[in-house]
């Protein structure tokens, strides 16, 4: 069973706190190569990915297929870069569309986690061929409690929370007739495994690693750099 990666990378990273016209987070380069770069790679190197499905902002259509097709390592596994849309869900749902039918599996990762580690991926793999859907995620370690207007209020139970990472994914056509609905039906989820619960499908947790992080915030740069350099290969 072939399994594809989605990878959205449409946004414009507002977080970022970056200079108008600086490339968004998912261009910066990390090592002489942009973030997306990484991630793909990293996506590649997990055995069973076969695919890799790019999404991006309309006008990086060309310059991404450029870019990506240059590079060697990547030429066979790319097999779309596709326009996204307005929102991240819209931008996922354009790229699982142009996952061909014969493949059972798709996963979504985001492009700006580029320190998914390939057994981790793996894992999700085998999990989605076990239960049908998986996402990675770690525990919660800080204690976490409810504010309002400069007040602190309820401590949170935080037994059994988790942060969720990704890959995410599920049997291909699960996860098209999931977003198909939210579509249709008009709502949204912030990741895949709120668009697979909300149409009842059940989801399985891996446990995933810390260092899988989501470059969000101007101090993600000095971690990035720092695990860069201590990565294992
Ligand atoms: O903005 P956020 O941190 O939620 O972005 C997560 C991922 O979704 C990023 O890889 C970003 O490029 C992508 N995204 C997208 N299309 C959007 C918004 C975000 O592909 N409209």
């Amino acid at each position: 069973d072939q399994t594809w990666a989605v990878v959205p990378a449409a946004g414009v990273g507002s977080r970022m706190g970056g200079e108008a016209g600086d490339p968004a987070k998912q261009f910066r380069e990390l090592d002489g190569a942009p973030v997306l770069v990484h991630t793909l790679r990293a996506l590649a190197s997990a055995l069973g990915v076969t695919g890799l499905v790019v999404v991006v902002g309309e006008e990086e259509v060309e310059p991404v297929r450029q870019l990506l097709s240059q590079d060697a390592p990547l030429a066979d596994a790319l097999k779309a870069v596709v326009a996204g849309g307005a929102t991240r869900q819209a931008s996922v749902a354009r790229g699982v569309a142009h996952v061909p039918d014969e493949v059972g599996i798709v996963l979504v990762h985001d492009a700006v986690r580029p320190f998914v580690r390939a057994e981790d991926i793996e894992a999700v793999i085998q999990a989605v061929r076990a239960s049908g859907a998986a996402a990675l995620a770690v525990p919660v370690a800080d204690t976490l409690r409810r504010g309002a207007s400069g007040r602190f209020e309820a401590t949170v139970d935080r037994e059994g929370l988790w942060r969720m990472q990704t890959p995410q994914g599920s049997r291909r056509e699960v996860l098209a007739d999931a977003l198909a609905r939210a579509e249709r039906e008009g709502w949204t989820a912030t990741d895949e495994v709120g668009v697979l619960q909300r149409t009842g499908a059940a989801v399985a947790l891996v446990e995933g690693d810390e260092r899988n992080i989501k470059l969000t915030r101007p101090s993600d740069w000095l971690l990035a750099r720092a695990l860069w350099a201590h990565r294992e290969m």
